[in-house]
Order: structure tokens, then sequence, then C-alpha cells
């Protein structure tokens, strides 16, 4: 089981410097020149998601972080046999398993797992006999976390996307219903043994409280920082995310 030692980390997701690249066809900005600035900022960590279609990030990305990074890299990745055919030849430090549909803007839910068990326990054995850490991107729901167990992965990430959208819509009833599900869910899957994980749609507002809670080891933030970076750089842009964690965990 996991400990509540070492700080929480900060993996950064820099998809959408690839997304701003994309829009005008070329090579600028360069994603991974990104992720050596947010490394240099502090992160613990690059998160990148090469989605099917490679709307944001694209191969040659990954080779290049692949290269060139000295912390680790989480690849995010949907379950086909295509992704899992480049993260055998690549072997990152993590795969985090999504769920991907074409017609969404973003990872809009968690990945189902309870329903796709016996898949997903032979989708994850190679990439786990291949030295990556498996995590599943998933709700704060007791079943799919105990799913997510039973097929041997060793993380959960949970979604804080409602969490998140319920704090910008005002909605507060909801926006604490999440958080104490999240808060719930967290002690559940370390009760487990399974490492926890949470991101999605987090900014300066949001990251507190799930920032606070004893068992999540790690947030994965992307698209507020990259935005917060137009106006502030990304330098500083991380290092007031980094500060905001810290008192969080203080
Ligand atoms: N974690 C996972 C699994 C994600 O799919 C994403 C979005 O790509 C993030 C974290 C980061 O979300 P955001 O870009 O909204 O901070």
């Amino acid at each position: 089981m996991t400990d509540f030692a070492g700080r929480l980390r900060l993996g950064v997701n820099i998809d959408h410097v690839a997304t701003l690249r994309n829009a005008r066809g070329g090579d600028l900005p360069d994603p991974v020149r990104a992720a050596h600035l947010a490394e240099e900022a502090g992160a613990d960590g690059i998160t990148a998601h090469l989605r099917e279609d490679r709307r944001h990030i694209i191969d040659s990305d990954i080779d290049r972080l692949m290269d060139t990074l000295r912390v680790p890299l989480n690849f995010e990745m949907a379950a086909t046999d295509e992704m899992q055919k480049i993260a055998l030849r690549h072997k990152p430090h993590a795969v985090c398993i999504v769920p991907e549909k074409r017609e969404e803007r973003t990872t809009e839910g968690g990945l189902e797992v309870a329903r796709e068990e016996n898949k997903l326990a032979g989708y994850i054995a190679p990439l786990r006999e291949a030295g990556c850490r498996v995590s599943i991107f998933i709700g704060a729901d007791e079943r799919q976390i105990t799913a997510a167990h039973r097929i041997g992965a060793q993380v959960i990430e949970l979604h804080t996307g409602a969490y998140c959208d319920a704090h910008a819509e005002g909605n507060f009833e909801i926006r604490d219903r999440e958080l104490e599900m999240m808060r719930e869910m967290s002690a559940y899957a370390h009760s487990l043994g399974l490492e926890v994980h949470a991101g999605h749609g987090l900014t300066y507002d949001t990251v507190t409280p799930v920032a606070a809670f004893p068992e999540v080891m790690e947030l994965n933030i992307g698209h507020f920082l990259i935005g917060e970076s137009v106006f502030r750089g990304l330098g500083p842009a991380i290092a007031e995310m980094r500060r905001l964690m810290d008192a969080a965990r203080a």
C-alpha cells in the first residue's frame, strides 16, 4: 500500500500547446519545448494524450518527449490495439487509460471498467509486464474503483471535471457533493492499495480542496495552466499552482 510520504506531485499536461500548433499547421508552438519549460518550473511529470484522431499531440511529439524528458511521462491513451503497440514500443513511466469519443471536445467522463473487466484486465497486463505503471481515469464511483483494483491497475486518476464544472457554474451544492464523493473514494481506493491521482479542469480556484485530500499523490493539470501562461508565462503559472498545492497540503 502506498503511504502519504512525499510531496504531492504536479503533472503538467501539454496537449493544448499542440492544439494551438495544429490550429495553424506547422511546428509552432512546440509542445516539447513547453514540456522542458514545465520541467524547469518544477513539474514532477509531463502528461500527454495521443488521441486516435491526433487532434493535439502527434506521434513525433511522443518520440521527442521520450528522447528528451528528464521527468516521467504519463502517456494518456484509449484502450485500443494501436495505442497499446505505441505504449509497448516506448514503455513510458505511466500509462493512463482514458475513455475516448471522437465527437467530444475533451475527455468527458471516467472509464467504464466494471462492464469491461475481463477485456481491460487482458489489455493492461502486457503494459504492466513492460514496466509501465497503469492508471485508470475514473469517476468517484465505488463499483468502478473496485473493478479497477480487480483488473490489476496500480493507480486510479479521479475525474475532477464535474466538480470543476459545478464550481464554474456557481452550483455549489453539486460542487460540494462531488467533492465529498471524491474525498470518500480517495480513501476507499487507498484502502485497496491503489495510488490515487486526480485531474481534469482544475484551476487556481478549484485545486485547493482536492490537493488537501491526503491520499491524492498526483494532480494532472493542463488546459488552465496553458491558458494562464498567455498572461503570466508558463513558469510563473506553474509556480503559482505549485504554491497552492503545497499550501493545501501544509
Ligand atoms: N487527466 C486526464 C486523464 C485527462 O484526460 C486530462 C485532460 O486531457 C487531464 C488530466 C487534464 O485536464 P485539463 O487539461 O482540463 O487540466
